[in-house]
This record gives C-alpha cells, structure tokens and sequence, in this order.
C-alpha cells in the first residue's frame, strides 16, 4: 500500500493512519444517528485517506432475507447487487461472522468479481450494539496481499466506534 507522509515529510505508519482516521470520523459523525450516513461517511473516508483502495464499502443484511447481503454505501466501481451467507469472501464473513484478509482472490473458493482488477480483500463483520450482524464492511486492491493485520484491526476499530457496544 502507498505510505503516507507527514507535514516534516516523514512516513506515517500504517496503523497511525488508521487511528488517526477514527478521531476522524467519531468528530465527523458526532450527534449522527443514521446508519447509512454513518456507513457512507466511513466509506468516503476510508477512500480519501487511502488512495490504494480499489474499492470501499458495506454489504448489509437484508432484514427481509436474514441470510442475505445487499449493497449499501460505497465509493468505487460498480459492485454486484447482492451476496447471499456463504458465497465468495463477504458472505463468508457475514456467514461466519469474523474478519477474512484474503491475499489473492485468485484462490479463494467462490470470490464474486466484480471488478477484475481486484487481487486482494478484506472483510470485516460489522455488529450492533447487541452484538447483532448489521453488515460487513469490504475493502479491495488492485494489488496483491495489500492487506494484513493492522489493516483488519484498523477497520475492526472504527466500525466498532460507530456501530457496536461502547
Ligand atoms: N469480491 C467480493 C464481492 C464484493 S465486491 O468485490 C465489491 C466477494 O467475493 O465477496
């Protein structure tokens, strides 16, 4: 992923860009009840703080369905419509309810391309304050392995902030 550069021109690491980016959004979104504008503030955020990210933004689910994700907020190109609990990396997430960081979409079972350039992912599970799934929040690059584990524990931290328990 491109590194970031403080007003000294020194390199901003990773996981401060992340952290950074939650004070962020907490002040962006204070006193903002809505779910939507909450997930489409995240998403533009996400996106003009990290100008690799092919792709940025939330599946929900589908109160109608239960097993079922349709698309919500995102910045990107066009993305499928709907992923039923179990199909390609964000159903698999949502079905099992935990973040997957898949290094090359290439091989994993059942990754829903919807945009070819995409090589990496990952998929975060977004709960409620109840600890109910409300969404997943998915992230593609059109690199390889662009993502790990601080990538996973940043976005985990701010849908936490937003959506879950406190
Ligand atoms: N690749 C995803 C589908 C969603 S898009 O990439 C926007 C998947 O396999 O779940």
């Amino acid at each position: 992923m491109a590194e970031a550069f403080d007003a000294a021109g020194l390199p901003i690491a990773k996981a401060d860009r992340y952290a950074g980016l939650a004070v962020e959004i907490a002040a962006v979104l204070e006193g903002e009840p809505d779910r939507i504008a909450r997930m489409a503030t995240i998403a533009a955020m996400l996106a003009q703080t990290f100008a690799a990210f092919l792709w940025c933004g939330f599946y929900l689910v589908d109160p109608a369905k239960g097993d079922e994700l349709v698309v919500g907020p995102y910045q990107g190109t066009l993305g499928c419509l709907r992923i039923a609990f179990g199909r390609g990396v964000c159903g698999t997430a949502a079905l099992e309810r935990r973040t997957l960081i898949v290094p090359d979409v290439a091989v994993f079972p059942g990754h829903i391309v919807c945009d070819a350039r995409s090589r990496s992912e990952v998929v975060v599970p977004v709960l409620d304050r109840s600890g109910a799934l409300i969404a997943v929040l998915d992230v593609d690059s059109a690199e390889p392995a662009a993502f790990d584990e601080t990538d996973a524990a940043g976005l985990e931290a701010i849908v936490r902030q937003v959506f879950g328990a406190a």
